[in-house]
């Protein structure tokens, strides 16, 4: 049985200009123990999935559950099974560290659970601020103690919905030392994020959400495999033709440019003389996850044009 199944979920919103689809279909399963990612650009839906999954908003179509238990038709027990770490930022401010702990173990109605939440505390490098109100906290101790407050009832399906946006590389190391410790331990872990260097460091498969709809779903090694074989990298003041910048991801003085053989390298490179680009600090690298998503990504909006004009 799946950890998390989404089949063919999709959403509609409706709003006075009109009705707005976040979501088209949406089907895939997540095995448990595996460490997933949800990426796509922002608006993609992925927050609109993740709600769907804990509960918070209606699909419009389909069906979500959550090891067997649906989320719609069987809450309580499909809520238990999730520890869900929001997007947004929402706490309580007139409660310290501890007692917002306490108090959400209370929701699930477990008694007595100090031992826990000095090992969360912990584990998260919030020993020292256990006593600390709420409001007093920085934003990204206050997402630690969002980490925490999804944890507190030992949730078999962890969901993190961009848990180090706006977090220090400490921090970072800090939350994902303890997760992947929870996912080695057998947990099955839902992650978001925007930071790709990331989700290809943990992730053992992928999603790609692009308008509402999956267009990749695959071992993150079968991602990397599929991409480009090589890289060229240089810098450069001056603007690219036409021909190259469709291909380039550029980042200030930075080009970077896939290849798929040597010769293809040698090529890119005879253009870019050709057109009175002065290149320095050329180099030839392997693809990352951060191309692959490009390359997807752009895929799926000439696919969406293809579509749109036939
Ligand atoms: N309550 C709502 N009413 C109307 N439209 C909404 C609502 N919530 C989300 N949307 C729209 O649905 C789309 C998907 O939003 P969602 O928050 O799921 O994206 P996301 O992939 O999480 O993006 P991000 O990376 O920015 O967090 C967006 O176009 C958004 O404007
Ligand atoms: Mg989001």
């Amino acid at each position: 049985m799946p950890a998390v199944s989404f089949q063919n979920v999709s959403k509609t919103y409706q709003s006075a200009r009109g009705t707005f689809k976040a979501l088209d279909g949406v089907s895939f399963d997540i095995e448990p123990g595996e460490f997933f990612g949800l990426l796509g650009p922002n608006g993609a839906g992925k927050t609109t999935l993740i709600s769907i999954l804990a509960g918070l908003t209606q699909p419009s179509g389909g069906k979500v559950t959550v090891n067997g238990h649906d989320v719609q038709a069987d809450y309580p027990s499909a809520r238990r099974q999730l520890g869900v770490v929001p997007q947004e930022l929402v706490f309580d401010p007139f409660f310290n560290v501890r007692e917002t702990l306490r108090l959400q173990s209370g929701y699930f109605g477990i008694r007595h659970n100090d031992a826990w939440i000095d090992e969360l505390l912990e584990g998260l490098g919030l020993a020292d601020k256990a006593q600390a109100n709420m409001r007093q906290l920085s934003g990204g101790m206050k997402r630690r103690v969002l980490v925490a407050q999804a944890l507190v009832h030992r949730p078999p399906v962890i969901v993190l919905d961009e848990p180090t946006a706006g977090v220090d590389v400490e921090l970072r190391q800090t939350l994902w030392q303890f997760v992947s410790r929870l996912n080695r331990e057998g947990s099955t872990v839902l992650l978001t994020t925007h930071y790709l260097e990331e989700a290809e460091a943990l992730c053992g498969r992928i999603a790609m959400l692009k308008q509402g709809r999956v267009v990749a779903l695959e071992k993150t090694s079968e991602l990397l495999r599929r991409a480009s074989s090589n890289v060229l990298r240089f810098k450069t003041d001056q603007s690219l033709p036409d021909d190259l910048l469709v291909h380039a991801r550029v980042t200030g003085r930075v080009v970077q440019l896939p290849a798929h053989s040597a010769l293809e390298v040698e090529q890119l490179l005879a253009r870019v003389r050709e057109s009175g680009v002065v290149a320095e600090d050329i180099e030839i690298r392997k693809p990352d996850l951060e191309d692959v998503f490009i390359d997807v990504m752009g895929g799926a909006a000439q696919a969406a044009q293809a579509e749109a004009r036939s």
